[in-house]
């Protein structure tokens, strides 16, 4: 079944009271952004989508696949959801090679394709100031190696049209490439965010409060343009931690930039 949009439909906040929002869809290709202070219902929004709820979370909140109920076996078996969840806390545990790990999951997916490896990896190179090689094994890689690594794997191998991605601020890797990537692969994308880079690269967002979704914001083209400027200040921050990082020193010079 191909997804192409899901739908919520609106439930009751921490204090029974009716969401704001009564119906929300996102579309396949969109990036979709959730803010709102702590504990304010993001991670338990995106949980429900995860879920496909049915009126049976605490939020009494409802998700729609291409606008329908999704089936049953759906609901049941996390396998067939094919929903992609991407955290701050990503770790492999696995005692194998990046090569070895690629293979064994596209295999897994029946796919066969010549050079997948390498294009994984080329992919997951680009979010990352540290080059990952495919015979480095998972567990040396640090934490922007991982995640950038498992963002690649979703956007070319996984099935998962649906991707959530809970806080990756603090990740260590290129957020605003990484969101490129996955929507540009035609994935539904709803990432909950403080990040300003993130949050105004998204097309829209929802605004969380006391538990509800209260409020979409549509994004200006003007603040695109915030984002983009943005970006270019974080990747910057990523080169100077890679130099650091290799022991090298910086001058005056190096912070010489324009926005
Ligand atoms: N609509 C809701 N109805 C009842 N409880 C909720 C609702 N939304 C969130 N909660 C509860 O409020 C707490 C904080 O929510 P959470 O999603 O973790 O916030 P955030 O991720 O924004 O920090 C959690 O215990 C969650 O179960
Ligand atoms: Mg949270």
């Amino acid at each position: 079944m191909d997804i192409n949009e899901i739908t919520i439909i609106g439930g009751y906040n921490k204090f029974g009271e009716p969401e704001a929002v009564r119906e929300l869809t996102v579309k396949k290709g969109e990036i979709f952004g959730v803010v709102g202070p702590t504990g304010s219902g993001k991670s338990n929004l995106i949980s429900d989508i995860e879920q496909l709820a049915q009126r049976d979370t605490l939020s009494r909140r409802k998700i729609l696949i291409n606008g329908e109920v999704p089936p049953v076996d759906m609901r049941r078996d996390p396998r067939k959801r094919r929903i992609a969840q991407l955290s701050q806390n990503m770790n492999f545990l696995a005692d194998m090679t990046v090569e070895e790990f690629l293979l064994m999951h596209a295999k897994s997916r029946g796919i066969e394709k010549e050079g997948i490896v390498d294009e994984i990896i080329n992919l997951a190179n680009k979010l990352t100031g540290e080059p990952i090689k495919k015979e480095y094994n998972l567990t040396i890689l640090s934490g922007g190696q991982s995640r950038s690594l498992m963002v690649a794997d979703v956007a070319v191998i996984s099935d998962s049209p649906i991707v959530l991605i809970d806080e990756i601020e603090n990740a260590g890797i290129k957020k605003h490439e990484a969101l490129e990537l996955l929507a540009g692969y035609g994935k539904i994308v709803m990432v909950i965010t403080h990040d300003p880079v993130l949050a105004l690269m998204t097309d829209r967002r929802v605004v969380m409060k006391n538990g509800g979704m209260t409020e979409i914001i549509e994004t200006t083209e003007e603040e695109k343009e915030v984002s983009k400027k943005l970006n270019n200040i974080d990747n910057w921050m990523l080169l100077m931690r890679e130099k650091i990082r290799h022991g090298g020193r910086l001058a005056l010079e190096d912070i010489e930039f324009t926005v």
